[in-house]
Order: structure tokens, then sequence, then C-alpha cells
């Protein structure tokens, strides 16, 4: 994903989708209120942004990812994989040019989309940036016409939260299920399918 940038409201998703800041500060950033937090006025200032993700990141979206795959909420992803569909991703950069948060969307259909690999730093978790990145991907589902994003999760209340609704795995077509080949948990599959009308 690339293109021009648009901002994410606080609530509200960004009309373009490609690359959107944010109003997400660290948790112990907005805490202590230093940069990164409110301004001194009180005004936010943009701590993240989220953008298209490009190949130089993937080491840092490896990094990222590995600590939800080995508790089972993420899926393993090869470098391989990651190289293949990065332009898949999006990615919130912080204002030092670290990658705190990822996600993705994959398109199976016309009409029917999957966020993915969705992603946030421990220490950036509850500042807004699961929301940020949530609202860029569902804006370019939308932009590509796709009239339903799914998703396959352990952390359903997140989605349910931000207009998801829960779903029946089997309303999706077989090829999504494709992953689960390389799940470690395809026999103990503990994943809620949750569904977005656009
Ligand atoms: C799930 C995850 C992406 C959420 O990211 P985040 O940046 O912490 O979420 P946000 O701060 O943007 O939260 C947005 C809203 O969702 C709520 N929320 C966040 N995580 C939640 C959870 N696990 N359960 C219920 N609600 C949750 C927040 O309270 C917030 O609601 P509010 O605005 O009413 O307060 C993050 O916790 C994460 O990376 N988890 C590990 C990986 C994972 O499980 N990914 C999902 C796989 S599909």
């Amino acid at each position: 994903m690339s293109g021009s940038p648009a901002r994410i409201e606080e609530q509200g998703e960004p009309r373009a989708p490609r690359s959107a800041a944010t109003h997400a500060a660290p948790r112990a950033a907005r805490t202590a209120g230093v940069p990164g937090g409110a301004g001194a006025a009180g005004s936010p200032v943009p701590a993240a942004a989220v953008r298209g993700a490009a190949l130089a990141d993937v080491p840092q979206l490896e990094a990222l990812m590995a600590p939800y795959v080995a508790t089972g909420d993420l899926l393993p992803r090869s470098n391989y994989d990651l190289c293949r569909h990065i332009k898949e991703y999006v990615v919130a950069e912080a204002a030092g040019g670290e990658i705190v948060g990822c996600g993705s969307l994959k398109i199976y259909s016309r009409a029917l989309g999957e966020v993915a690999g969705l992603a946030v730093r421990s220490d950036w978790q509850s500042a807004g940036v699961g929301r940020a990145l949530l609202g860029v991907l569902v804006a370019e589902a939308r932009a590509q016409g796709l009239s339903e994003v799914l998703a396959l999760t352990r952390k359903p209340a997140f989605f349910l939260r931000l207009g998801f609704m829960p779903a029946e795995r089997e309303q999706f077509p077989l090829k999504v299920w494709a992953d689960c080949a390389r799940c470690p948990r395809q026999n103990c599959c503990d994943e809620i399918a949750v569904v977005r009308t656009l």
C-alpha cells in the first residue's frame, strides 16, 4: 500500500487509506507527558503514523510479530512470505522511526478481504495504534470496493469494539482456510471469525 497521507481522526476512519497520522503515543509517554504524548497546551502531538510497509521494514516486522507468534496470537510468517506480500501490509511508525504496529489486508475476491497480522508492540498497546491500523485497512478495503472484511482472531473483543460482528467460519470460502495448513494450532484452533460489512 502506498499513496497520499490521510489523517486518522480520534474516533473515525480515514477516507484515504494508504497512510495516516495517528495521535497514538506509548503508554509510558502518555502517562508521563513526555514527547510523544499530549503537547504542553494539551493539544495532541502525533507520535506514530500509519504508512504502507516497505521491504526495508521486514526485519522489524519479524521482531514485532515474534512474541505474538510464540503465544499463538499470530500465525507464523516466513521472511519469504513477508517479502512476497509486503504490499499488503501497513505499519505504524513512531517519531523515532521504529515500527510499533503492523497489519495487513488480504484480498480473496472482488467482495471479500481479510485483516491479518495485526500487532502492536506491548509498550504501545492501549494507545490507539491498533484502532488506527484497523481503520486504515478497513478504509483500503472500502476503497478497493470490497463489501466485507473478515478477521480470524483470538481477540474478538477488540474487533467487536471496532464495528465487526461475530460470524460463522463456514460462511467464508475454503481458500480463507489455506493459512490453517501452516498453523501449529490447526488441530486445536480457538480463533473466532468476525466480519465487518462495508
Ligand atoms: C489486539 C491489539 C492489536 C490491540 O491494539 P491496541 O493498540 O492495544 O488497541 P487500541 O488501543 O487501538 O484499542 C482500540 C479499542 O479497542 C479496545 N481493545 C484493545 N484491545 C482489546 C482487547 N484485547 N479486548 C477488548 N478490547 C480491546 C480498547 O479498549 C479500545 O477501545 P476504547 O477506545 O473504547 O478504549 C493488540 O493488543 C495486540 O497487538 N495484541 C497481540 C496480537 C494480537 O492478538 N493481534 C490480533 C490478531 S488478529
